[in-house]
């Protein structure tokens, strides 16, 4: 349906441990499938206590879908098979696509103070999921930032708004990714692809979507009907991930960080990485 994209449902994030004993809250997850599709996962990781991350997530592989780890407060230190290694701070982000097979690690880099992050992950159809790792880092200064006359900020880090193209590109799904801040009792509208997968993440202040009135706020991720528009009412200054994708309709056969398309796919590359011919 063109027109205002209302909402479809709201998730609010549960706390969960992953990694090595990591807390943080999961937005969506392998329940969901395939609600977010061509998105599989959003986990937001925000604590003050370094017990609740210090443990990080050493050493795992990856196969067949890409991360997207942004982070907002802290720095997270990434290693992987390819020899990339960096880290990620305040504003910076990595996308890592790991097609065929990757193994890294992320681990918090300073475990003294705040440590907020995000990361996502996006599904790759069939015909790319054993294409070549890739690794990307990306600083905050290179992420295009712009402002609205009413004074709205959005930060643009995958996407083209106004002939500002994001530095991420060459993605599978033709994903949109945006930091949005718009200022309390304000109206922003946003137009979309009508029929890619559209959600937001809301990071603070709360707002309301559509005809509902049903106020959203902070944790939650709020998936949109199809339509070519999105429209938020903030109440206060509200801050959201607006986050955008092309579905990519296949069979999804998912154990822990390996998403395929069958069952003998995951069997095989589970059987590959014990008999350590994973990245061959
Ligand atoms: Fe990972």
């Amino acid at each position: 349906m063109a027109g205002y994209r209302r909402i479809k449902k709201v998730f609010q994030s549960q706390h969960t441990v992953e990694g090595a004993g990591v807390h943080l809250h999961r937005a969506f997850g392998y329940p969901e499938v395939p609600m977010f599709d061509p998105f599989l996962l959003l986990d937001d990781f925000h604590s003050s206590n370094p017990a609740d991350y210090q443990k990080g997530f050493p050493w795992h592989p990856h196969r067949g879908i890409e991360t997207v780890t942004y982070m907002l407060k802290g720095r997270v230190r990434h290693g992987d098979s390819m020899g990339n290694h960096g880290v990620i701070g305040p504003g910076d982000m990595q996308w890592m696509t790991a097609g065929r097979g990757i193994i890294h690690e992320e681990m918090p880099d300073d475990d003294s103070g705040e440590l907020w992050g995000l990361q996502l992950w996006v599904n790759l159809p069939k015909a790319n999921k054993m294409m070549q790792p890739r690794y990307r880092e990306i600083k905050a200064a290179q992420i295009p930032k712009f402002r609205t006359p009413d004074g709205t900020e959005i930060k643009v880090i995958a996407g083209r708004i106004n002939g500002d193209q994001g530095p991420v590109t060459d993605i599978i799904c033709q994903p949109e990714y945006l930091d949005i801040t718009v200022p309390g009792e304000h109206k922003f509208e946003y137009p979309v692809k009508k029929d890619h997968t559209v959600f937001a993440y809301v990071l603070k202040g709360d707002g309301i979507f559509d005809a509902s009135g049903r106020l959203c706020t902070p944790g939650q991720a709020v998936l949109l009907e199809n339509g070519d528009t999105v429209r938020v009412k903030t109440k206060d200054e509200m801050r959201f991930l607006l986050i955008s994708g092309k579905p990519i309709g296949e069979p999804i056969a998912w154990q822990g960080p390996i998403v395929m398309n069958t069952q003998e796919e995951l069997r095989t590359a589970f059987m590959q990485y014990r008999q350590g011919t994973f990245l061959d």
